[in-house]
Order: structure tokens, then C-alpha cells, then sequence
């Protein structure tokens, strides 16, 4: 699926929001937890602390924070809001869709809310979604939200996994670009689906509901085989990368800001490389937060609106990679 410049009418980011929980759990603190270092998390991942939500607040509370930041900045009020979209792998339920909880503590009461489950790309499958419905005219506007809780469902025994993941969330508005300023000028998703078994929960759906026989296991929680996704995820990046940034009619010497997945410093840097791009035009944070699956680049995109790492005009490249395993990219005019 790939979209360029056949849109009805052109769709532009109006405002962005993320909120963090407050609770930081640091590389040292999981030193006492399981058998790891601060020097390990590190050098391995780039990552230092990570946050943590507190225990009754849920993917949905955390959502609505940071998709009320984004509709203050947009100056859309919840009750004129047509569209919300939550992209999130940890719902507060299996149903129904975490975003109906959103609209409601948003009193979003005249929108239409669902899900998307596509991993760290959901966030960018989100936004591909409401764009093209935005442009057909099937909406207005959309809030579109990258929130988890992956503390809930991390093995917090497991050192090959329990030291990546953080809680969090990242939200935009999506409105016409009557003018064309801030438009969404390409994206691209993929999915390789023969690839599912890389990265997933295994329990608590259909396939295997928890029981009081395996109880123990811990199947509800995240299983990933590293190194097989490091590999996938550099060259799924790249390619995304490439293929938006073509679609926009752009090179890569034309990219002012790169906002990638935040899963490892690692691969960003591989990525950067590939794509000869210096690592002052790339934007990483995942030193303060862990990876966030859905939310990172929603929460990244937020910290370089509001601190000016991107200015009226600049070239961002968003770009993300997850389990599915599933890859998306945009290009976007600030
Ligand atoms: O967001 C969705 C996409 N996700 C990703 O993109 C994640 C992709 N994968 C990765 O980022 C990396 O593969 C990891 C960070 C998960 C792992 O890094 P790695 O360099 O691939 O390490 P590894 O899995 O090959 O493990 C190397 C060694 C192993 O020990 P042995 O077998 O060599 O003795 C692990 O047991 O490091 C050990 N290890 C640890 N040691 C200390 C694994 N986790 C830890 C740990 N602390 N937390």
C-alpha cells in the first residue's frame, strides 16, 4: 500500500501532544530486579530509564492526556472531533477498543472511535487511515494516538526483554491543509506476516487462553527473538524510508529531521548510515523513555514540535518498524 499524490485534498498535522507517566524505573533499578547491568542496557540499546504507569492508570488514561495536549494545540474542542483513532497493543480490554475509553474521558462524544493493532508501526498505520478518510472528506478531523502499557504485559523475570519496553503515549490532529502548509506529503505501510512468530504475546488470545495449567508461563507477556527482528527492522526501515521519501518527490539530502521507532540506538544509527544521513538530523529519545511501541514516534514527534527541533517548512521523515512484522514511513512539509 502506498500513497503519493492522489489525494482529493491535502492533510496536515494541526497539533501534537504526549503524555508520560511520572514513575522512572533506570537501568540500575532493573539491576536488582534480574541479572543486568546499567553498562549492558546501555551500550546494547542506548536505553538509561524507561517510565512506568502507575497501577490504575491505563492505556486509555494516558491516551486521553496527550490527545488533549494535541487537540489544545490544534484548537479542535473533544466535542467537535469526527475521528479517534488509538494504535496500541495493549488495551485496557480485549473489547471493547481502547479508543472508546479515550472518547469518553475525552467527552469525544461525536466521534466515531476504534483500534489499530499493528505493533510500533500503529501509530503510522494510524495516521495512513485518517488521512485518506480526512481527504475523501468521510471526516473533518481525526485524533490519531500511539499509547501502551507494556509494563502490564512485560515478563519483568525475562533480562532478554524486560529491560526495553516503557509506558507512554503520543497523540496529532489531523485536519485539511486548506492552504497546503503542514502537509502530509507520502506514506507507505508493509507487512510480512510470515514473520509473526518473531515478536509476539503468544497467550491470552484465542490461540491460547490463559488457564490455571499454564498460569506459570507467562504467556501473556512479550516473547521476542532479537537479533532475527534487529535484522528485519534495519532493512524493513530503510526501505520504508526510501520509498516515502521518493514518493514525495524528495531526496534524502532534502530531509531536514529524521524521527524513527525508538527500539534500540543501534538500529537507529545502522539506519542513519544506510540512508547517509548525519546523526544531528536524527531524533532520539529513547534514552529517557524505553521502547514505547506505538507511542515512540507520536511521543518523539511531540518532544520535536514543542522543543523546535523542527521548524515551518523543514522535511521530517517519520519511520517505524514492529511486530507483524509490520513497517511504515511519512513524509511530511512542517
Ligand atoms: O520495537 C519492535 C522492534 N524491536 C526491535 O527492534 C528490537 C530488536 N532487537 C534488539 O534491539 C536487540 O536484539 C536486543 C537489544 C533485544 C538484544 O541485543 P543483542 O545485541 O541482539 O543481544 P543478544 O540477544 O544477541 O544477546 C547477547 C548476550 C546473550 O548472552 P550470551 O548468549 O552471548 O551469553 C544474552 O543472554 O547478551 C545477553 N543478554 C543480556 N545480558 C545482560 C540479553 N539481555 C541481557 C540483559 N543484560 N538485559
Amino acid at each position: 500500500m502506498n500513497s503519493g499524490t492522489c489525494f482529493l485534498r491535502p492533510v496536515r498535522i494541526a497539533g501534537t501532544g504526549s503524555y508520560l507517566p511520572e514513575k522512572v524505573l533506570t537501568n540500575h533499578e532493573l539491576e536488582a530486579m534480574v541479572e543486568t547491568s546499567d553498562e549492558w542496557i546501555a551500550s546494547r540499546t542506548g536505553i538509561r530509564e524507561r517510565r512506568i504507569a502507575a497501577d490504575g492508570e491505563l492505556t486509555s488514561h494516558m491516551a486521553a492526556q496527550a490527545a488533549r495536549r494535541a487537540l489544545e494545540q490544534a484548537g479542535v474542542a473533544p466535542a467537535d472531533v469526527d475521528l479517534i483513532i488509538v494504535a496500541t497493543i495493549t488495551p485496557d480490554t480485549l473489547t471493547p477498543a481502547t479508543a472508546c475509553y479515550v472518547q469518553q474521558h475525552l467527552g469525544a462524544l461525536n466521534s466515531v472511535a476504534f483500534d489499530v493493532s499493528a505493533a510500533c508501526s500503529g501509530f503510522l498505520y494510524a495516521l495512513e487511515i485518517a488521512r485518506h478518510s480526512i481527504a475523501a472528506g468521510a471526516f473533518r478531523n481525526a485524533v490519531i494516538i500511539g499509547a501502551e502499557k507494556l509494563s502490564a504485559f512485560v515478563n519483568w523475570t525475562d533480562r532478554n526483554t524486560c529491560v526495553l519496553f516503557g509506558d507512554g503515549a503520543g497523540a496529532a490532529v489531523l485536519l485539511p491543509s486548506e492552504n497546503g502548509h503542514g502537509r502530509i506529503l507520502s506514506s507507505h505501510l508493509g507487512t510480512d506476516g510470515a514473520q509473526a512468530e518473531l515478536l509476539n504475546i503468544p497467550g491470552g488470545g484465542a490461540a491460547c487462553p490463559i488457564t490455571l495449567e499454564n498460569v506459570d508461563q507467562r504467556l501473556a507477556t512479550l516473547a521476542m527473538q532479537g537479533r532475527e527482528v534487529f535484522k528485519h527492522a534495519v532493512n524493513a526501515m530503510r526501505r520504508a524510508a526510501e520509498t516515502a521519501i521518493e514518493k514525495a518527490g524528495l531526496t534524502t539530502g532534502d530531509i531536514d529531521l529524521v524521527i524513527p521507532h525508538q527500539a534500540n540506538l543501534r538500529i537507529i544509527d545502522a539506519i542513519a548510515e544506510r540512508l547517509e544521513v548525519g546523526k544531528d538530523r536524527v531524533f532520539v529519545n529513547l534514552d529517557k523513555y524505553g521502547n514505547t511501541s506505538a507511542a515512540a514516534v507520536a511521543i518523539a514527534l511531540d518532544e520535536a514540535n514543542r522543543t523546535g527541533a523542527v521548524k515551518t517548512g523543514d522535511h521530517i521523515l517519520l519511520v517505524a518498524f514492529g511486530a507483524g512484522l509490520t513497517w511504515a514511513s511519512a513524509v511530511i512539509e512542517w
